[in-house]
């Protein structure tokens, strides 16, 4: 008997999970260029609050000031996982204290043995950070598995994702604009509506955030929690390997 092969979602499709991460490269090529721009197109600037959220919560040590006596604290080192153009760890960088360190990853696994070897070699506080990338990968389970083993313990996990808007009269306002405008300037700007369509489809198909917060904890995560963000468009959620 032929074996069934196991599918996934791409947004509203159903595909060969082996075919999946392909289709989200394919995505990430055409808009790269323009990848920037949209994101501060279609959230007004939003993604901004969004990822400075995410900052606070990872807390990286600040700059020290002229006359402030020299931090015994120990380098801060940050894993950025799918980090795409770095938004994120320049955000973290941005005012951090000296030997502050990040490392940026996207779909290149031997990068997150580098980090992990690093961490360790150092004796570092560290943290990984993943802003709206899980959501594209094939396995979200072993992607949370890998950034748990990837963790020295006492580190932690945040992970900055997309998230379902429970506010009545805002979910039919968001899942118009969603539907509609987005791909509509992902034409407009980066010529690839598809792109933008995937965006959105992929949304709905992700975890309520009390469901994520489970696929964490199986993982092996402790201490998880999560935070909404404007209305449940976004959720942060935050773990700890112990
Ligand atoms: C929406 S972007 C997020 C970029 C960045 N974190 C930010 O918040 O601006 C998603 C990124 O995930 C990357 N990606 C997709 N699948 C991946 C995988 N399996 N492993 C690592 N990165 C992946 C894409 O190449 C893309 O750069």
């Amino acid at each position: 008997m032929p074996r069934t092969r196991e599918h996934t979602d791409f947004g509203f499709r159903r595909v060969p999970l082996e075919h999946k991460q392909a289709l989200v490269d394919d995505v990430f090529h055409s808009v790269a260029r323009r990848y920037d721009l949209m994101n501060d197109l279609m959230s007004g600037g939003l993604h901004r609050a969004w990822k400075d959220a995410l900052v606070t919560a990872v807390n990286p040590p600040p700059a020290r000031r002229a006359q402030q006596p020299k931090a015994s604290a120990q380098p801060f080192a940050l894993l950025d996982l799918a980090g795409g153009t770095g938004d994120i760890a320049f955000r973290m960088l941005e005012g951090a204290a000296s030997g502050t360190r990040a490392t940026v990853v996207d779909i290149n696994a031997d990068m997150l043995a580098v980090g992990r070897a690093r961490a360790a070699a150092r004796g570092l506080d560290d943290a990984i950070t993943f802003a709206f990338g899980i959501r594209n990968v094939p396995r979200i389970a072993a992607a949370l598995g890998e950034a748990y083993r990837v963790l020295r313990i006492g580190g932690r996990f945040h992970c900055l994702e997309f998230s379902t808007v429970d506010v009545p009269g805002l979910a039919a306002l968001y899942d118009f604009y969603s539907f509609n405008v987005i791909p509509a300037l992902g034409r407009a700007v980066t010529e690839d509506a598809d792109a933008y369509r995937y965006l959105v489809e992929s949304i709905r198909r992700f975890p309520r955030p009390d469901a994520f917060a489970e696929m964490m904890r199986a993982a092996g995560f402790a201490r998880v929690s999560f935070q909404r963000m404007s209305g449940g468009i976004v959720a942060l959620h935050s773990g700890w390997r112990l």
